[in-house]
């Protein structure tokens, strides 16, 4: 995805605030200092990617723009910054202890959802969290939004759908709420 590219000073300064900060840095506090971090859609890092790296954890940063991943570079130029994409998530087995994905599930298609909720699984140790937001509702085929002029797509699975998808893939789904600003988190743990 690169509308963000077209976006992202836009983005840096309407981003909605502080919102996923408080549950990112519950998830930061519940693994051992030190813990080797995914911010999978990472974005430019503020608020998560910067809050996770505070807290004292290794953290990388992954997404799908270069202009989200230059500001990265300049707000945390302490976390590597990888190009690529959540569908095809290019880590080795078993390389993080946490994996959080902020505002991004929602771009991808439901197929794209699915590969990536399994890459997920792939590069996270046994027992690690992973959070992620998405919307609550089945929304297979997309619904269109603009930011700043530029047209993104939305995609969700209702949350009976990503428990299911995440037993799939060999997490359990811990908890599911939604903040102020009607973004639904998915905690989530991994099993296997
Ligand atoms: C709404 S922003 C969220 C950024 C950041 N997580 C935050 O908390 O502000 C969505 C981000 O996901 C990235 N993205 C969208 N689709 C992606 C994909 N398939 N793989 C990797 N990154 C993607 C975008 O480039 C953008 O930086």
């Amino acid at each position: 995805m690169r509308e963000y590219d077209r976006i992202a000073e836009w983005y840096a300064s309407e981003r909605a605030g502080q919102a996923g900060l408080p549950e990112a840095v519950a998830l930061a506090s519940s693994i051992p200092y030190g813990s080797r971090v995914l911010d999978a859609g990472c974005g430019n890092g503020i608020p998560i990617a910067r809050a996770l790296l505070r807290a004292g954890h290794r953290v990388t940063g992954l997404d799908s723009s270069p202009a989200m991943l230059e500001r990265l570079r300049g707000n945390c130029p302490q976390i590597p910054a990888v190009r690529g994409l959540l569908q095809a998530c290019p880590f080795a087995e078993r390389t993080f202890d946490a994996a959080v994905a902020w505002g991004v599930m929602f771009h991808l298609t439901p197929e794209h959802q699915i590969q990536a909720v399994a890459g997920i699984s792939r590069v996270l140790k046994t027992g690690a969290p992973f959070l992620f937001t998405s919307g609550d509702e089945d929304n297979f085929e997309g619904k269109e939004g603009t930011m700043n002029g530029v047209v993104v797509k939305y995609f969700s699975f209702g949350v009976g759908n990503y428990r299911r998808i995440l037993g799939d893939q060999g997490f359990a789904l811990i908890d599911v709420h939604q903040d102020q600003g009607g973004n639904t988190y998915y905690l989530a743990a991994k099993t296997l």
